[in-house]
């Protein structure tokens, strides 16, 4: 497969910036005519059956939001495929976070990114997907704080009504998790004196979205403002 990659990438007069390899990948950085960056994402089938992978990144080809990471193109060859994508400068949102809350968080900064994954992950449920592995590492930041949303290698198409949203666990998790390294690193107990990894549990249960779980938040509401 490496092969007609690099074919591809010849044939369009791109040059090859990085290539990262791993067990799962290969990601290719380059360089358009026009010296725009992308990316070529080749998956490799240990994770998943690729047919299952296609139809997502297909689905995603048609969508275009903001905070998504935009889908170009994706390429066939035999029962294989390899994807184009926007390149994005930034850092993942894991790294964010620490290197600003060592100093101290803006509130209105932190409110501002949550609102934006909430509403992002809020739109890929509505297209009928979830993304399953909603971790800061997914999750790209720019200094002038866009978001981007990548990796929707583990991602599933929704079938019927009653599935338990784990993106929104997951959504949950992280906040509480951003939150309480807040709390720790500042030495702060007063911004929601009760937020534990451990009790996440009620909104677990009942929240189906991300905004219905912020907008249950008082404290996100009064105090993040
Ligand atoms: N569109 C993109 N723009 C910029 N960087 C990206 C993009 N897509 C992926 N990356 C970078 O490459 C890394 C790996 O990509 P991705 O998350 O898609 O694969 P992965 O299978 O999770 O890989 P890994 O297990 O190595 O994290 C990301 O953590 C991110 O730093
Ligand atoms: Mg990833």
């Amino acid at each position: 497969m490496l092969d007609f990659i690099y074919e591809y990438i010849v044939k369009n007069d791109f040059k090859i910036k990085e290539h990262l390899s791993s067990d799962f990948h290969d990601i290719f950085l380059i360089e358009d005519i026009l010296k725009n960056k992308k990316l070529i994402k080749y998956i490799k089938g240990k994770r998943r059956p690729k047919i299952v992978i296609k139809d997502i990144y297909y689905r995603l080809l048609k969508q275009s939001h903001k905070n998504i990471i935009s889908i170009y193109d994706i390429v066939e060859i035999e029962n294989d495929f390899f994807i184009i994508m926007e390149y994005f400068e930034g850092i993942n949102l894991n790294k964010y976070i620490k290197q600003n809350f060592y100093t101290s968080i803006n509130i209105s900064i932190f409110r501002s990114i949550f609102n934006d994954i909430a509403n992002t992950i809020d739109f890929i449920n509505n297209i009928g997907l979830m993304h399953t592995d909603i971790i800061g590492h997914n999750i790209l930041i720019n200094d002038m704080l866009e978001i981007k949303i990548i990796d929707f290698d583990f991602a599933i198409i929704l079938e019927n009504e009653n599935f338990v949203n784990i993106d929104v666990q997951s959504f949950i998790i992280m906040f509480f998790q951003y939150v309480n390294e807040y709390n720790y690193l500042n030495n702060k107990y007063n911004l929601y004196e009760n937020t534990n990894i451990f009790n996440f549990n009620n909104y677990e249960l009942e929240m189906n979205s991300c905004n219905t779980f912020l907008n249950s938040l008082d404290f996100f509401n009064k105090e993040f403002q």
